[in-house]
């Protein structure tokens, strides 16, 4: 099973030519893991402090950022809090420039959405299996409607001790759809309507929605298929990037500590093959519109 494909580059702002942009993009919206082994996100002596799990606020797993700047889930001093809030913000731009040069038709629909500091180590954490993110899964949120729209992200592993990032990579969508698909249940209409008017939701969620937050939960239940589906042990190295389609690409983060991930949403008509995105598949599959 190849999941990787690698792009020798190490700046943020590429000039990829046509063969290497046609290449990247099959293999993206395809379902791979696009590695660029050698792009760092180097953090300069002011700012190594900053690598301690110290600064997670509370119970959180992520400091998150929005794209409106405000900092979440941070914890330290008002100095410590506003540098991470720079790194962060440094990071979103520089993923937003490297994302719209290597998929030059995307940049006009590229939404930046939440930007994530992760500097808590993944090992040995508990979860309900719902909420384990070393389970295999597609990323589908309870509160985050996409209603179609994609999920991409993008990693850099920032691990000062050279620590990689392990990931499993699991079968293609088509394949895990097929398998688990018949046995999400949808709620009833009704409730979408309910959550959307005391704004629970942003905004009302589509059967698309709730049909891909079925995979995401009952892949993560479902013991036989985590241990016998088809999957590959991925390593990010330290000082690596990397970037995928997480509505797409069935993930594991199994181990690893310090990485920033920048979210991005995307209209699906950006797409230079819109029948793969999931909602296209799962139309097909469920023979009827899902937003
Ligand atoms: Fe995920």
């Amino acid at each position: 099973m190849q999941t990787l494909f690698s792009i020798a580059c190490n700046r943020w702002d590429p000039e990829p030519d046509a063969v290497l942009q046609d290449e990247a993009i099959t293999a993206l919206e395809g379902g791979k893991v696009l590695l660029l082994p050698h792009l760092a996100f180097p953090l300069p002596q002011s700012e190594q402090g900053l690598l301690s799990p110290e600064f997670l606020g509370g119970h959180a797993k992520n400091v998150s950022l929005g794209p409106d700047g405000q900092i979440k889930h941070s914890a330290g001093a008002d100095e410590q809090r506003e540098a991470l809030r720079h790194l962060m913000e440094r990071f979103a731009r520089q993923a937003t420039t490297l994302v719209s040069s290597l998929f030059p038709r995307y940049a006009a629909s590229l939404e930046r959405a939440r930007t994530s500091y992760r500097p808590a180590e993944i090992a040995g954490r508990a979860y309900s299996p719902i909420k384990d993110d070393t389970r295999l899964h597609v990323d589908a949120f309870p509160t985050r409607p996409m209603r179609g729209r994609r999920i991409l992200r993008l990693f850099s592993n920032i691990n000062p001790h050279g620590k990689p990032r392990i990931w499993r990579v699991g079968e293609p969508f088509e394949d895990m759809a097929q398998k688990i698909l018949p046995r999400v249940r949808e709620p009833i209409v009704l409730k979408n309507w309910v959550l959307a008017a005391v704004r629970a939701t942003h905004g009302v969620r589509s059967p698309y929605d709730n049909l891909m937050l079925g995979l995401h939960d009952q892949a993560k239940l479902d013991d036989a298929y985590q241990k016998n589906a088809p999957q590959a042990e991925v390593s990010f190295p330290a000082q690596s990037t990397w970037l995928c389609f997480t509505d797409r690409v069935m993930h594991a983060a199994m181990a690893g500590q310090f990485v920033l991930e920048q979210t991005f949403h995307l209209d699906v008509a950006a797409m230079a093959a819109p029948e793969r995105a999931p909602i296209n598949v799962l139309e097909k599959m469920a023979g009827r519109k899902l937003a």
